[in-house]
């Protein structure tokens, strides 16, 4: 039995549907939400359980040991999803993301091996195989990242795989497709494009729209993670795929279409950023073989998701006002 959990990057995006699937799938745990509380975070992110007794936020950072190796001593799951998550960042300034994504985890790890902690999850990305044109790679496929974001992923995993051959360490690693959902920070397509249109502001598209990206649903994700927590084996990756692709100009029609506009209106292009991968694929049987399934699809959600923006526009009012976040100004 689950006693006391431990979430890296809790009041995030991905970290926060995590923290909620969690709260209410273990009802007797404790849980510990470990944030250096950045740009990407809100407390109001967790705001349906943070006044339980249940739930701490422990604001800090990952790459702080004495800090971390606190909170670890008294796990027995640890989830971490803490991370510098945005590719386009990570071609302006990567060492950040080297810093947290590969030291940082570095740190996690060092404090769970002192504290034996019984089950670990890390949160890697399909970004790590690097760009599939065709067809799709299981977890056997090389890691290839062609990014600093996605290379610093690739890191975290190599330190990780040290600490399983030398230690046997008992880690189950998810490598998962695009997520999308309400409290995503608007630096990513679905939240910020869902603003603009919202605000009457064009769409800016990097390149020609063509790049493609697999959708998988926040709760989905987060009941991924919950059956590789009882059912994952050690020392294995798992993909967790969608079987929902649309290319850039098809989420931006899709989203256009909710606010009744017509695309050839308010989509303009841009120069592409240095490098953009065209297509990330990920087979996922094997997590499929444990029972798991893609419950959401983005074509079923997408109308509720675009109205959460929509009501919580107030809270990303500062960055619609700048031009350089909007990509318009280097
Ligand atoms: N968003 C996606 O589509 C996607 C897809 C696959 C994998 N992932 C992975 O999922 C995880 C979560 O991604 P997300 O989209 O929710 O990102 P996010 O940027 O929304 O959230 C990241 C969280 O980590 C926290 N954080 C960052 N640096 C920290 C540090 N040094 N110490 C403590 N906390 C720190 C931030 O404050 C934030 O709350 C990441 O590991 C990411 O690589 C994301």
């Amino acid at each position: 039995m689950v006693k006391h959990i431990v979430l890296t990057g809790g009041a995030g995006f991905i970290g926060s549907h995590v923290a909620e699937h969690f709260f209410h799938a273990y009802p007797q745990a404790q849980l510990t939400i470990i944030d250096k509380m950045t740009y990407a975070a809100d407390i109001d992110n967790l705001r349906s359980i943070i006044q339980d007794p249940r739930v701490r936020l422990a604001v800090g950072d990952i790459c702080d040991y004495a800090f971390v190796s606190r909170y670890i001593a008294e796990a027995d799951l640890v989830i971490h999803a803490a991370a510098e998550s945005h590719v386009d960042n990570s071609f302006g300034n990567s060492l950040p993301f080297t810093m947290t994504n590969v030291y940082g985890t570095h740190v996690i790890l060092e404090a769970c091996r002192l504290h034996k902690t019984p089950r670990i999850i890390h949160v890697s990305t399909d970004e790590v195989y690097g760009e599939v044109l065709e067809g799709a790679n299981d977890e056997s496929a090389p890691m290839n990242p062609t990014n600093p974001y996605s290379a610093s992923k690739a890191g975290a995993e190599m330190i990780l795989r040290g600490f399983l051959n030398c230690y046997r360490m008992p880690i189950v690693i998810v490598r998962a497709n695009n997520i999308f959902g309400i409290r995503q920070f608007p630096e990513k397509i679905i939240p910020k494009f869902s603003l603009l249109l919202h605000k009457g502001m064009k769409l800016t598209i990097h390149g020609d729209g063509s790049n493609r990206r697999h959708f998988l649903a926040a709760q989905d994700f987060a009941e991924a993670l919950q059956l590789l927590v009882e059912k994952g084996v050690i020392g294995e990756a798992y993909n967790i795929g969608s079987e929902d692709e649309f290319t850039n100009n098809e989420v931006a029609a899709m989203l256009c279409a909710q606010f009744g506009y017509d695309p050839k209106d308010w989509v303009t292009y841009v120069e592409d950023r240095p490098f953009n991968d065209r297509r990330y694929a990920l087979h996922f049987e094997k997590i499929k073989a444990l029972g798991w399934r893609q419950n959401r699809s983005i074509t079923n959600m997408i109308s509720d998701v675009v109205q959460w923006y929509r009501d919580h526009a107030d809270r990303y009012e500062y960055y619609l006002r700048s031009p350089e976040f909007l990509g318009l100004k280097k």
